[in-house]
C-alpha cells in the first residue's frame, strides 16, 4: 500500500529543515514568512513522529553558519524560536516528548536561554520520544568542543591519550548516550550535510527530497521511511 508505514522504523531520525526561504520567495513573501511556515511545520511533524513511534528525532533549526544571514532575518528567527519554545513547553507535554538542545545555546538572547533551560528541565522527567533541537549547532564546533573536554581530562591526568576510543569521543558530543541517526532526511533538494551531525552520521542513510520544508507533510515522511526500510545497510560488511 502506497501510504502505509513500514515495519522497520529508524530509532533515530534526523531532519534538516531546509527550504523556508525558497518557499517564501515562490509566493512573493519575505523570507521570515517562510520561517514562520517552517516553524509551524516543525510542530506538526514532531508530533507525527512521536505518534508513529520514532524514539529519537533531531531537527536542524539553526546552524553555526546561519548567523551570517542579514540581521533582520536572524532577529525574525529568534522571535520565532521564543514563540515555538513557549508552545512546545505547553503542547509537547500531552505527547510526553523530552526536549533537548544540541549546540552552543549561550549565544542566544538571555530570555531565549531561560526558555531553553526551562524546556529541558520541565520535559526531562518524561518518557516519550526524545526531540533534539539543533540550534547554533555545527558538527565541526561540536567536535572542537569534544576535543577540548577530552584534552582537559588528559591534562588533569584522568585519561591517557592511548585510552581515547571512539566511545570517548561519542560520549563528549551533545548526543552522548543516544544512538546514532539511522536516517537523515533533507527536504529542499540540496545534496550536502551543511555541518549536521558529522560524527554521528557516519553510517546514516540519507534521503534527499524535492519538497520545501514548509510543504513537507506526513506523506513525505512516510515515503522517506519506506525508502529507508528498503535500503540495504552494510556498515562496511558484505
Ligand atoms: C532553513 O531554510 C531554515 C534555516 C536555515 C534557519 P532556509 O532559510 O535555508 O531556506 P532556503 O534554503 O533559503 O530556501
Ligand atoms: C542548513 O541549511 C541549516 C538548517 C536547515 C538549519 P542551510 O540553508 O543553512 O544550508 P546551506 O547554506 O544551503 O548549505
Ligand atoms: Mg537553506
Amino acid at each position: 500500500m502506497k501510504d502505509e508505514l513500514p515495519q522497520l522504523l529508524p530509532a533515530h531520525l534526523g531532519i534538516i529543515m531546509d527550504g523556508n526561504g525558497r518557499w517564501a520567495k515562490r509566493r512573493g513573501l519575505p523570507r521570515s514568512a517562510g520561517h514562520a511556515a517552517g516553524a509551524a511545520n516543525f510542530k506538526k511533524i514532531t508530533r507525527y513522529c512521536s505518534k508513529i513511534g520514532i524514539r529519537y528525532l533531531t531537527v536542524y533549526a539553526f546552524s553555526t553558519e546561519n548567523w551570517t544571514r542579514p540581521a533582520e532575518e536572524v532577529s525574525a528567527l529568534m522571535t520565532l524560536f521564543r514563540k515555538y519554545l513557549e508552545e512546545a513547553l505547553r503542547d509537547f507535554r500531552d505527547d510526553d516528548i523530552v526536549v533537548r538542545f544540541l549546540g552552543d545555546t549561550a549565544a542566544f538572547p538571555p530570555e531565549l536561554q531561560t526558555l531553553i533551560r526551562e524546556t529541558e528541565e520541565i520535559s526531562a522527567a518524561r518518557t516519550g520520544m526524545v526531540l533534539n533541537i539543533a540550534m547554533n549547532y555545527g558538527g565541526r564546533a561540536e567536535l572542537v568542543r569534544a576535543v577540548r573536554s577530552i584534552a582537559e581530562r588528559v591534562r588533569a591526568g584522568e585519561l591517557a591519550p592511548d585510552a581515547i576510543t571512539e566511545e570517548t569521543v561519542s560520549s563528549a558530543l551533545y548526543t552522548a548516550g543516544q544512538p546514532d541517526p539511522d536516517l537523515i532526511i533533507r527536504p529542499s533538494g540540496e545534496h550536502r550535510t551543511s555541518n549536521f551531525l558529522l560524527w554521528q552520521s557516519a553510517y546514516a542513510e540519507y534521503v534527499i527530497m524535492d519538497v520545501l520544508w514548509p510543504d513537507f507533510g506526513p506523506d513525505d515522511l512516510n515515503a522517506a521511511l519506506r525508502e529507508y526500510a528498503n535500503r540495504s545497510r552494510r556498515f562496511g560488511g558484505v
